[in-house]
């Protein structure tokens, strides 16, 4: 059974009443782990993480999720050996072109949030092509993570606010969360609800910053990415529906 941190004891939750969350986000980590249980090179698990990616957003558009953001690359990422960076490129190319194939039946809008300028020509026009011919796709809201760093968000954002301040198009006195916000890669889009990280790591790892302000965090602590079921994912649901949110107030 999958862990989930500091819980109390569980109730039981009836699925066809529970609350399910707007948007949902995904830190798809333990790949790396996953193929060396198995003896296998780090990339082998990059490659079953990837096809897990296509079940698991799938799955989430069937059952209703409006917004799912995936945590696939990090702007710390590229730290990583050569040769498990090339591979991580290569598999994002050949896959897009397959995943993006389903996710056009399933009527799912894709957008990358993250820095594309870091990536080879080739890759960065799959990826313009990919948001242009989903961009009127309406079941579902995919974001794409790919040398996305929280950090490095907000200092564009940060950035972006100042030169407009310095050319007189927006006063300092008008600079509000909601300005920060519509200056973040997600503009325009609902905060995070709940965010899910399996594979046993505590900690958000740069992922949605400010978006997760008041997000729900399910860390699942016996599963590594490549075997996250849709089982796990209920159960996250599950834990989401348990939680009592205030939002700082009672
Ligand atoms: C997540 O799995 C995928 C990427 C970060 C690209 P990892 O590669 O981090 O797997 P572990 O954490 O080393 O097991
Ligand atoms: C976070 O995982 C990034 C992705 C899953 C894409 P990492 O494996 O890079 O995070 P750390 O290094 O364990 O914090
Ligand atoms: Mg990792």
């Amino acid at each position: 059974m999958t862990a989930v941190l500091f819980t109390k004891k569980k109730t039981k939750i009836d699925r066809s009443q529970r609350v399910l969350p707007v948007h949902v986000g995904i830190i798809m980590d333990g790949n790396g782990r996953w193929a060396k249980k198995r003896g296998l090179p780090r990339q082998a698990g990059h490659q079953v993480g990837a096809s897990n990616f296509r079940k698991i957003t799938r799955y989430c558009q069937r059952i209703g999720i409006k917004y799912l953001t995936v945590y696939a690359f990090s702007t710390e990422n590229w730290k990583r050996p050569k040769e498990e960076v090339e591979a991580l490129m290569n598999l994002f190319y050949d896959y897009l072109v397959e995943a993006l194939r389903d996710f056009r039946e399933d009527n799912i809008r894709v957008t990358f949030i993250g820095d594309m300028s870091a990536f080879s020509p080739k890759l960065q026009e799959l990826m313009v092509e990919t948001m242009e011919l989903s961009a009127d796709k309406t079941s579902m809201q995919l974001n794409i993570a790919m040398n996305y760093g929280g950090r490095d968000e907000l200092l564009r954002a940060v950035k972006a606010i100042s030169n407009e301040v310095a050319a007189g198009a927006l006063q300092e006195s008008d600079i509000t969360a909601e300005v920060v916000s519509d200056h973040l890669y997600t503009a325009g889009q609902p905060d995070p609800d709940l965010i899910i990280r399996p594979s046993g790591e505590y900690r958000t790892s740069n992922f949605l910053l400010w978006q997760s302000a008041y997000a729900e965090y399910v860390f699942m602590d016996d599963i590594l990415w490549p075997d996250f079921s849709t089982e796990n994912l209920e159960e996250a649901l599950d834990e989401y529906a348990r939680r009592h949110r205030r939002f700082g107030g009672v």
